[in-house]
């Protein structure tokens, strides 16, 4: 059967990661969350003190970094290693969220993960997350989806999302962060989130997850037969 890549590009929390992984387990893919990744790189910066303005101590930086995923079970949930260690829980907190964006916009950082995430899919046969995925990583994806969403629907189910790992953080201030994050996501010089020409728009403001992840892999399927 031949394989194709599927890119799933939108704004933060509006659903992609939870569709992305549904998707990837009904067409037997790897998913590969690339947020993840630029959430590592903020840890590390975190933890090693790494001035993001020093273009001498990001190289050295990224040169240490080594990101790697591994499967936690059959299930095929995925959970990012930063140089061994488990850091899934670490990214997702609001220190990182805050501060993952300024790091995202960094060339260097875009350059070395963008090299990473192309390697990953060489071979195809991956739904890959992100911003830049069908317009810098993989501009020739087969499928290519700009998902969105409403901003309040999308402050509620991150607040839910943190909620569930023991973060209780008020709308106003999810609300604010996500607004903060789509501006600088949108307007970077490097890879800015925008929809590919060729990408499929959907908004699930109202929809379930079960009816897009139908979607989507009624849209991989077509593209797969055609090839
Ligand atoms: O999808 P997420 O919320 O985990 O992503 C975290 C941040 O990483 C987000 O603010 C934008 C950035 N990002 C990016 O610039 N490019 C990607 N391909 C994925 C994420």
């Amino acid at each position: 059967m031949p394989k194709i890549i599927v890119a799933i590009d939108g704004y933060s929390s509006c659903g992609k990661s939870s569709t992305a992984k549904l998707v990837a387990r009904q067409l037997n893919y790897p998913y590969i969350d690339t947020g993840s990744m630029y959430r590592a790189v903020t840890l590390y910066f975190i933890q090693n003190h790494v001035s993001p303005t020093n273009p001498k101590e990001v190289e050295k930086a990224l040169q240490d970094i080594h990101i790697s995923f591994r499967r936690q079970d059959d299930e095929g949930k995925n959970e990012t290693y930063l140089n061994g260690l488990n850091v899934e829980t670490e990214i997702r907190k609001m220190y990182i969220a805050e501060k993952v964006s300024d790091v995202a916009a960094l060339v260097q950082v875009r350059h070395a993960m963008v090299a990473q995430q192309q390697q990953m899919g060489r071979e195809k046969g991956v739904v890959m997350d992100g911003r830049d995925i069908g317009t810098v990583v993989f501009p020739e994806a087969e499928l290519k989806i700009f998902m969105t969403a409403d901003p309040l629907v999308r402050a509620q189910r991150r607040q839910l999302e943190l909620m569930e790992k023991g973060e209780l953080i008020g709308i106003e201030e999810i609300a604010e962060n996500l607004k903060k994050r789509d501006y600088i996501d949108t307007h970077r010089a490097e890879g800015p989130l925008r929809q590919a020409e060729d990408a499929f728009y959907l908004d699930n403001s109202f929809i379930t997850l079960e009816e897009q992840v139908d979607l989507v892999v009624r849209l991989a399927d077509e593209q797969i037969t055609e090839l």
